[in-house]
């Protein structure tokens, strides 16, 4: 197993670019069943969960190559159109295969995916509207069949902006008969990437990123080029670590758009922000203000994925900050770990109260999910003292590098195997490790 160790209170300095956001990387590859052909996607980030995007389209007989961060994606056979119950468990971004599958092929044996470390997270929107664009729907315990002759364009009102169940609708229905109509579509950046991709394949969605999404069934697809948009996500951890340590970084490669959200929340904290084309220079007062209100909300407001990460920094600073989650039951999980550090973080339901404390001190946590685990690592950047995360496996999800990306910052932060810690430490950490 791998770990974090980490040495804190090393002001980040310096620049570091952003690679393809995960979560338009995933839902591009999973489209990429329905076009017969080549597809090349730039910025595709080495990650695990596009790892295990890859195997799941070289399962269902599709040919795929990677070159550096070009990811080339040759659909022309489909040969199967399952997805195995443990990859579906592991992750559950794979639910997004079920309209490209349907479409292409007719039909698609997938399994719940259950819930993760964040939530319970249902998909019975996604089957809803599988059903309502004429799918037949088999549900025989946690195995689903879902099977459709053709796709029949219809009107989709969603009771909630879910992003995945948004973007499995767009899939289904771009090759199909007639018009969907998306009405409550999430309006996240990647959505907008998602319908780029799939409109240079020949599809014809309009409105994406807006409050209806129309989507004219086309008979289909054709091969194209596609750039992925940067991570969003990734530039609110960069800009969290510099927030916490009192950095001063410069972050290329952002969409300023895709940013605005989070912009507000930094500067309550006391960060000076200055922008100029796609790069992003913050620098951070030496201590934190405390922001009064933060609510998770779906895009265009405050990101659920950026919480955890604004949530670490907010431990430092001066005064009581409150977080209100909206969007996730369990995302604040990771808090138990966080107070390892000596924050003061008090969660009731779905609201965190942080008290801001003058410094944190090292600590040995573990990872319980992708940004707690990030956030985990940020709070170890700014703790006195060596700090180690464990199961760090959460966060290569969807950090590529994130060690390699924190030292070109100046971060005192190295990838190791934790038996090294062990002989280090001895019998101590041996029972910890243990018990974890
Ligand atoms: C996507 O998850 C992202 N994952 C998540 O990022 C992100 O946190 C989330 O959107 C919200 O922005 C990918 O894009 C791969 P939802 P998704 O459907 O599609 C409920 C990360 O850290 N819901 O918008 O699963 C659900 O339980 C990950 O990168 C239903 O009830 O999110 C949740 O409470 C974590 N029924 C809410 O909606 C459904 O059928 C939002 O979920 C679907 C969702």
């Amino acid at each position: 197993m791998e770990i974090f160790k980490i040495s804190g209170q090393v002001p980040l300095k310096g620049e570091v670019e952003l690679h393809g956001a995960k979560n338009s990387a995933l839902p591009i590859l999973c489209a990429c069943v329905l076009v017969k052909g080549e597809c090349e996607i730039h910025n595709c980030p080495d990650l695990s969960d596009v790892r295990t995007t890859i195997r799941i389209l070289e399962s269902l007989g599709c040919k795929v190559k990677r070159q550096g961060d070009t990811v080339t994606v040759d659909s022309s056979e489909i040969t199967g159109s399952q997805i195995d119950e443990n990859v579906m468990r592991t992750m559950r971004s794979s639910i997004l295969f079920l309209g490209s599958l349907v479409s292409r092929t007719g039909c698609a044996s997938i399994y719940l995916p259950g819930g993760c470390d964040i939530g319970a997270r249902p998909v019975d929107m996604h089957i809803s509207a599988l059903k309502s664009l004429g799918a037949a729907v088999k549900e025989n315990g946690s195995s689903i069949t879902c099977c459709a002759d053709k796709i029949t364009g219809t009107k989709i009102i969603l009771p909630f902006a879910s992003v995945g169940a948004t973007e499995n609708i767009m899939i289904a229905a771009a090759v199909s008969v007639g018009r969907t109509t998306i009405v409550n579509p999430a309006r996240e950046p990647e959505i907008c990437d998602l319908a780029e991709f799939l409109n240079k394949c020949g599809a014809r969605i309009y409105g994406a990123g807006e409050s209806i999404v129309e989507i004219e069934g086309v008979s289909s697809l054709h091969p194209c080029e596609h750039r992925i948009i940067p991570d969003r996500i990734l530039a609110s951890t960069y800009m969290s670590a510099c927030a916490i340590t009192g950095g001063d970084i410069v972050i290329n490669d952002v969409r300023p758009t895709h940013l605005s959200p989070v912009f507000p929340v930094f500067g309550e904290m006391g960060c000076r922000l200055y922008l100029e084309h796609n790069k992003l220079k913050i620098q951070a007062p030496k201590r934190l203000r405390r922001v009064k209100m933060i609510k998770t909300m779906p895009y265009p407001a405050f990101p659920t994925d950026s919480q955890s990460l604004v949530t670490a920094a907010l431990t430092v600073a001066r005064g009581t900050s409150v977080v209100k989650e909206n969007i996730f039951e369990n995302r604040f999980r990771f808090v138990n770990q966080l107070n390892r550090f000596g924050a003061d973080v008090q969660v009731e339901e779905q609201m965190a109260v942080i008290n801001g404390v003058k410094s944190l001190h090292g600590a040995d946590v573990y990872a319980t999910d992708l940004r707690g685990g990030a956030a985990l690592v940020i709070a170890g950047l700014a703790a006195e003292g060596n700090s180690i995360v464990r199961s760090i496996r959460h966060i290569d999800r969807g950090y590529a590098e994130f060690e390699k990306r924190l030292q070109q910052l100046g971060a005192d932060i190295k990838r190791v195997k934790d038996e090294e810690i062990r002989e280090e430490k001895g019998p101590a950490v041996q029972k910890e490790t243990e018990s974890l």
